[in-house]
């Protein structure tokens, strides 16, 4: 029985020791084929998995203007719709400079772009995702006709050239170098093969301006959502697969936090973000395990 804190069990069960890695040609199509399955998963839950991340308002104040950075918890409106809508990437670029311009990435149907934006009347987002159907669901929202936000298909572990379709925009084309002053990416990389990982820094490094930040927050090494995965999911390392077909890494924040810096970044903050569940029937305690890290494109 696994006990919160019980490090040695945790370890054993991240060996993986009685476990074979899932078949190499499985392997290639769970991450070359990352769309399909996505496209999947939202065609069959719709809007209604995620829920709306306001946590990101406390957790990265530097979205927020300095009252709501005060004041976190407090309400906000939700967005009004307005009539003009900017229907094209030049239309975009060209009102950019008038805001702080925020990059979601693996935006999906806008759980954090939305709560972020009610919040900051002086963001506008760009917000994209590998997945055409979360971002046409995000486009239905009537909260995304409120000016302030673009949403696009794009897969970001790959350039121009290499687009999963035609309806795909890289984010070289969609996103002027240097115009970005955040970028957020809530459980995406955990999506991505760990192969692509450079490639994705340098892409964002190209979007932000100097000084921009990533603000980033994923699955952490040791989640309970790691140690529940059954023989036959394990991809190798810390890297899984679930019944749907969707990848799972788990990182750790030594690692993460190299990584980034090899790309360039300077690490402002990396850190594991605990908690624990309680089982309502057997008291059984378990981990939750998040990464936080905060990188910096530096000036
Ligand atoms: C676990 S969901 C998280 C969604 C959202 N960020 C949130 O927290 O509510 C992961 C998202 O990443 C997207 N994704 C996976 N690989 C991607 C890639 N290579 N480029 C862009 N988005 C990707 C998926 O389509 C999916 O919407």
């Amino acid at each position: 029985m696994l006990q919160a804190g019980d490090t040695s069990a945790v370890e054993v069960l991240m060996s993986r020791c009685d476990d074979e890695p899932v078949a190499d040609d499985w392997q290639q199509r769970y991450k070359g084929g990352s769309q399909a399955y996505w496209d999947q998963f939202y065609r069959e839950r719709t809007v209604n998995f995620f829920k709306d991340r306001n946590y990101l308002r406390e957790e990265f104040g530097e979205l927020m203007p300095a009252d709501v950075a005060a004041d976190p918890r407090r309400w906000v409106e939700k967005l009004a719709s307005i009539d003009n809508q900017l229907e094209t990437l030049s239309a975009v670029h060209s009102v950019l400079s008038r805001y702080t311009v925020l990059l979601e990435v693996g935006c999906a149907v806008g759980n954090g772009a939305i709560p972020v934006l009610r919040a900051n009347p002086d963001l506008f987002a760009l917000a994209c995702d590998l997945s055409p159907v979360a971002v046409k669901l995000l486009q239905e929202k009537e909260e995304y006709k409120c000016g302030r936000c673009f949403a696009f298909p794009s897969d970001i572990s790959h350039g121009p050239e290499s687009q999963p379709t035609s309806e795909h925009i890289s984010l070289e084309d969609a996103v002027p170098p240097r115009s970005v002053d955040h970028v957020t990416m809530i459980f995406v990389l955990s999506a991505i093969d760990p192969a692509l990982y450079t490639d994705v820094f340098a892409r964002l490094w190209r979007c932000l301006r100097p000084g921009g930040i990533v603000l980033f927050r994923d699955y952490g090494r040791g989640d309970l959502a790691q140690l529940r995965f059954a023989a036959g999911h394990w991809l190798g390392g810390d890297l899984y697969v679930r019944g749907d077909g969707t990848l799972a890494f788990f990182f750790s924040v030594e690692h993460l936090a190299v990584q980034f810096e090899e790309a360039g970044f300077e690490v402002l903050e990396c850190e594991y973000r605990r908690t624990e569940i309680t089982n309502r029937g057997t008291g059984l305690r378990m981990p939750r395990v998040w990464v936080q890290g905060k990188f910096r494109r530096p000036s």
